[in-house]
């Protein structure tokens, strides 16, 4: 790790990273049509990708299991991460590529294309980084910036998840929002592969 990117470890903020083995570094990523795949024959709707009217459970800490609302989060504050679960309640962690972050941003000067995707101010985006396929975990305060603790990527949550620092080759993909009374579901499926991509 650089310098800077030490520097920048130090600055940041964990999240709640309390499933971070399970969802470390290392790990080999399915691909992501194969992952897509498990739609079509329903083998286990745990597995696959966030669904059209999905909502969003935290993964850990104290709301773990809880249902994400748009005010639980803070204005310009750290991201939370989460799972999308089907409107029975069933929640889609039966694959480390369904994992989300979500973040409350001030929406001033922020990218039309961004804005097209947030709901009550709430982004989402794949919590899985696109260098190695670690989660996203972490917060870069000073830089209002999601952190990669594995090897300092950093991405920009009012821009699109564009790499602003790191080894990552690509944004993280988005997840479009909609809102219902303040809970937050998914709107249309991620913008692009989620995961490592060859
Ligand atoms: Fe390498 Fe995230 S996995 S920076």
């Amino acid at each position: 790790m650089t310098v800077r990117n030490k520097a920048s470890a130090d600055k940041a903020t964990a999240c709640d990273c309390s499933r971070r083995v399970v969802l470390g570094a290392g790990l080999a990523l399915v691909p992501w049509w194969a992952a897509s795949s498990k739609a079509d024959d329903e083998t286990d709707p745990t597995e696959i990708l966030p669904q059209v009217g999905d909502h969003f459970v935290y993964l850990a800490g104290d709301n773990e299991g809880q249902v994400v609302k748009s005010a639980d989060l803070v204005l310009d504050g750290p991201q939370i991460q989460a799972y999308p679960a089907d409107p029975s309640g069933r929640v889609r962690d039966g694959s480390r590529l369904n994992l989300v972050i979500l973040a409350r941003i001030d929406t001033t000067g922020v990218a039309p294309e961004t804005l097209a995707n947030a709901a009550d101010g709430v982004v989402a985006y794949s919590g899985v980084c696109t260098h190695q396929g670690c989660p996203v975990n972490m917060w870069a305060a000073d830089r209002s910036a999601f952190y990669c603790s594995c090897h300092g990527s950093e991405y920009n949550p009012k821009q699109g998840a564009e790499v602003v620092a790191g080894p990552a080759p690509r944004p993280l993909p988005a997840l479009p929002l909609k809102s219902a009374d303040g809970v937050l579901l998914v709107a249309a499926g991620f913008t692009a592969p989620v995961g490592v991509q060859n």
